[in-house]
């Protein structure tokens, strides 16, 4: 077993706990959403943080806040390390915080040190990664990537704001995101930590989780109309109940998932234009999600689900309109860099699992830039995106020294 270096787990327990404080009050759980302005008073916070942490750090015209770290051999690509601070609305206070945190305290432990590495190392905390009322996830990556596209920038919520408003309201440069765009050729790796958020590695009593691949994911949107009727004399045989159809469209979510080996169907929202008891529902809206491993069995569920709100239309006398939304293919993690990883965990003592992520990550879109990898550790219970949310810090810290130890191989391999 190798020694460890000196990461200062209660320093970011401190950090971790200020972080929690920064959260928006009208909101159950611990929500910090992106670009709002809690989650503006974190950056500016994390911000400060970067800098005194001896970073050059800016935050760039998408709101990613991007620290650098200066290595020996000028012009070689950087090492990137990162995650994201924005939360769920009713979120926990784990995922994504301990990759910024963790991130930081790697660029710390470096320099109390006195190592140098030959890369630049590149610190980063993306910009709502979780998602917006727009639809859009992993705005900060994509924008880092180069794929927040004009199409993304102008989704709308439910009332007609788009993502580049949200965002020009959060101080930010929406129409200057292409300035936010990285180069392939900057950066040799890009490595996140980040909480399991499911139960396999507490149930397998693991350390630490080396990520294989990242699910697809594929969201919805159906509008369903009906006929507003009188809910006390139209008969039921002759009814066209919107409700009842988008009632019928959110089991048919769940049956089309139970079909694919790792798939999950979740509908996110139910909302209807009539919420009338004595009236029958004109009109209603269902939203939610696929996800799979597999691109093929992702694409095999759109179909089915398709097919089956057909059908629905038919059983009920109504007329659905089915709208694709955000749409991630899986991503495979990079082999090399992964070996890595996991080889700095076992020889750091830790029992270590490889393991597939169903949550979605930054690293989907910094993917198609530069070989990602991806550290977990446990989450107990496997509970996320609730309050509940709790990792030990005895795991933060173990997490922290793999990555610390995967860029030091890295800098030293590549
Ligand atoms: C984010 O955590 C997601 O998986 O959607
Ligand atoms: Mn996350
Ligand atoms: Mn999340």
């Amino acid at each position: 077993m190798m020694a460890e270096r000196q990461v200062e787990i209660d320093r970011v327990e401190r950090e971790w706990q200020h972080l929690s404080r920064l959260v928006d009050p009208e909101l159950p759980g611990w929500s910090r959403t992106g670009f709002s302005d809690a989650d503006r008073a974190a950056r500016d916070w994390l911000l400060r943080q970067m800098r005194e942490a001896g970073l050059e750090a800016v935050q760039d015209a998408a709101g990613n806040l991007v620290g650098y770290l200066e290595g020996d051999m000028p012009g070689a690509p950087d090492i990137v390390i990162g995650s994201h601070s924005d939360t769920v609305p009713g979120g926990g206070r784990f995922d994504g915080i301990v990759g910024v945190l963790g991130a930081i305290e790697v660029a710390r432990t470096l320099t109390r040190s006195g190592a140098r590495l030959r890369r630049g190392l590149r610190i980063v905390d993306f910009a709502n990664e979780e998602g917006n009322p727009q639809g859009v996830k992993l705005v900060g990556s994509r924008a880092a990537a180069g794929s927040l596209d004009a199409h993304a920038l102008g989704s709308t919520d439910p009332e007609g704001v788009t993502l580049a408003t949200l965002m020009e309201r959060a101080g930010l440069r929406p129409d200057e995101v292409s300035r936010a765009r990285w180069k392939a050729r900057d950066i040799a790796a890009y490595i996140e930590l980040h909480i399991e958020q499911g139960p396999h590695l507490e149930q397998s009593s693991a350390h630490i989780g080396i990520v294989t691949s990242i699910c697809g994911i594929s969201t919805f949107s159906l509008d369903v109309r009906g006929r507003r009727d009188h809910a006390g004399t139209m008969p039921m045989n002759v009814r066209q109940d919107a409700m009842c159809c988008a009632a019928d469209a959110v089991l048919a979510v769940r049956e089309v998932a139970a079909s694919g080996a790792g798939a999950v169907g979740t509908v996110g929202q139910v909302t209807t234009s009539s919420p009338l008891t004595n009236t029958i529902s004109e009109q209603a809206t269902v939203t939610g999600e696929f996800r799979s491993p597999d691109l093929a069995a992702l694409q095999d569920m759109q179909a089915r689900f398709a097919q089956r709100t057909a059908h629905l239309d038919e059983l009920h006398r109504t007329q659905s309109a089915l709208t694709w939304g955000h749409f991630d293919a899986p991503t495979p993690m990079d082999e090399r860099l992964s070996r890595l990883a996991h080889a700095a965990s076992t020889d750091l003592g830790y029992d270590t699992l490889q393991l597939y992520s169903g949550a979605t990550h930054d690293g989907v879109a910094i993917a198609d830039l530069a070989p990602t990898a991806m550290i977990f550790i446990p989450s107990r219970d496997g509970r996320s995106h609730c309050p509940e949310e709790w990792s030990d810090f005895e795991d933060v810290e173990r997490g922290i020294n793999v990555l610390l130890e995967t860029v030091l191989r890295i800098d030293a391999s590549l």
